[in-house]
């Protein structure tokens, strides 16, 4: 579903990133990568998301290149086909949970059935990922391991069919990070979404069926 071709990325300052990199994910697969901090993981997920772009090479997802799109197009790419997973939660403080998680309704260009289906699939989501009593409460009023449960469901109202997260459980204690990688490889299992989690947590990592390490700008096994 997902390949990267010979993706090369450098910075002025810090010179090679990634350099040549190529990986192939299918439907379905969960992926973990590892590395320590600045082997360019982030980098990599961000090229994945188009939320920045290669020097060189591509991203072919589904058979279409993602990094030749323009800005709307890869914008409509990310809302179709992308769910993210950030460290912090990054959800708006001035809007309830509920609010939160259906924000990315909003952006998406469906029709109003499509909208009131996903509306109720994400009252479905809550229940499932144990967050549904949180629906009125504002950011300020919830864990961090709550919060980051309902970043997870925002990431997954408009079905995205590749999830990407970026050391998810980095900030959270183990027993909220364990929480929270359970429901990750549940959700591979059960709604065979394609997942992609970037870690450097070995117990978060050893749940993904697929182990990466990123060394000298390349993914090697
Ligand atoms: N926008 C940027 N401009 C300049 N340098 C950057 C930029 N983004 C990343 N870098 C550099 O590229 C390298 C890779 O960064 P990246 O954030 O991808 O690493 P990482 O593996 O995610 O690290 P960590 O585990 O600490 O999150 C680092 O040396 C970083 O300083
Ligand atoms: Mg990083």
């Amino acid at each position: 579903m997902l390949e990267l071709k010979k993706i090369s990325k450098s910075y002025s300052q810090r010179g090679i990133v990634l350099e040549n990199l190529d990986l192939v994910i299918k439907d379905g697969d969960s992926v973990a990568v590892t590395g320590p901090s600045g082997s360019g993981k982030t980098t990599l997920i961000n090229i994945i998301g188009t939320l920045d772009y290669p020097d060189s090479g591509d991203v072919v997802f589904r058979g279409r290149s993602a990094c030749s799109l323009n800005a709307d197009e890869s914008a409509a790419y990310r809302n179709r086909n992308i769910g993210f997973v950030f460290q912090d939660h990054l959800l708006l403080p001035h809007l309830t949970v509920r609010e939160n998680i259906l924000l990315p309704l909003f952006a998406s260009d469906i029709e109003t059935a499509e909208y009131e289906e996903r509306k109720k699939n994400a009252s479905g989501l809550m229940k499932r990922i144990g967050i549904e009593s949180l629906s009125g409460k504002y950011p300020f009023q919830i864990s961090g391991g709550e919060a980051q449960r309902v970043t997870l469901v925002r990431a997954l109202i408009n079905k995205p069919s590749l999830l990407l997260a970026d050391e998810p459980t980095g900030s959270l204690d183990a027993a909220n990070a364990g929480i929270l990688a359970e429901l990750l490889e549940e959700i591979n299992r059960e709604m065979g979404l394609t997942l992609l989690v970037v870690t450097h947590s070995a117990a978060l990592a050893s749940g993904m069926k697929i182990h990466l390490k990123l060394e000298n700008g390349r993914l090697i096994n």
